[in-house]
């Protein structure tokens, strides 16, 4: 049986501020969820600030993104390492975001899933397609070989350490939902192309779906067989949706 997992990425948002209410909002309402586990992926700055208000709760906390590298001249970035110094569990690798604006491509999101790993983090892996991409029937295909870049790096074996979240890229921040049919066929492909390669890390495995998903859509999307959670943007900002999106999948 997967547990389910509810996580909060926040994306760029939020001020010293609002993390602490929306933290305390969060922590009040928590604890009746017991069936599926919270996280929150906040900017890196205010991980440290994350850490103490969480340590001790039942809420477990991670970064956005991470170095391919372990350290040394690279500005701007942030090593596995220092995010296990404020006691991240997971970290988000390959969000759409990334790829798009920052030219990420399947090998350099395998590169830090590796990365991840390695300094014992979950790495919580987006892959997803564009509006084009499904227009043109090809979403298998690119959620194959975003999916296959990592398996060919690091062996079918290391998903079993992460978390994988299919995010079509046409729903996010768009209020645009997939159906709970319609992400439910490719939640369906994704295990059963780790099934391919391993049957015991394909049942194992905790596939979230991301975009778009709130309160009043998300037990309909988690209640399906192969859907395992949530990666939620948007509704993750406010604790009553979060709370909501929480229940539902507890
Ligand atoms: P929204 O929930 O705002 O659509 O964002 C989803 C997402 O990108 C989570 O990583």
């Amino acid at each position: 049986m997967r547990r389910p997992l509810v996580a909060g990425n926040w994306k760029m948002n939020g001020s010293l501020e609002s993390v602490r209410s929306l933290l305390e909002g969060i922590k009040q309402g928590v604890g009746d969820v017991k069936n599926a586990e919270v996280a929150v992926c906040p900017p890196f700055i205010y991980i440290p600030e994350v850490e103490q208000l969480l340590s001790g709760s039942d809420v477990a906390w991670g970064g956005q993104d991470l170095s391919t590298e372990s350290s040394g001249a690279y500005t701007g970035e942030v090593a596995a390492s220092m995010l296990n110094d404020f006691g991240c569990k997971y970290v988000i690798v390959g969000h759409s975001e990334r790829r798009t604006y920052h030219t990420e491509s399947d090998q350099l999101v395998a590169k830090k899933f590796a990365a991840a790993r390695a300094a014992g983090l979950a790495p919580i892996l987006c892959i997803g397609e564009t509006l084009e991409e499904r227009e043109a029937g090809i979403t298998n295909q690119v959620v194959a070989r975003q999916l296959d870049a990592v398996i060919e790096l690091e062996g079918v074996d290391a998903l079993a350490d992460g978390v994988i979240a299919y995010e079509p890229v046409w729903a996010i921040g768009t209020g645009k939902t997939a159906t709970p049919d319609q992400a439910q066929e490719v939640h369906a492909f994704i295990r059963s192309r780790v099934a391919d390669k391993s049957s015991s890390v394909a049942d194992q495995l905790r596939i979230l779906y991301g975009g778009s998903m709130k309160p009043g859509n998300a037990a309909e999307l988690i209640g399906k067989p192969d859907i395992d959670g949530g990666l939620i943007g948007g509704a993750s900002l406010k604790a009553e949706d979060f709370l909501g999106i929480c229940t539902a999948a507890n």
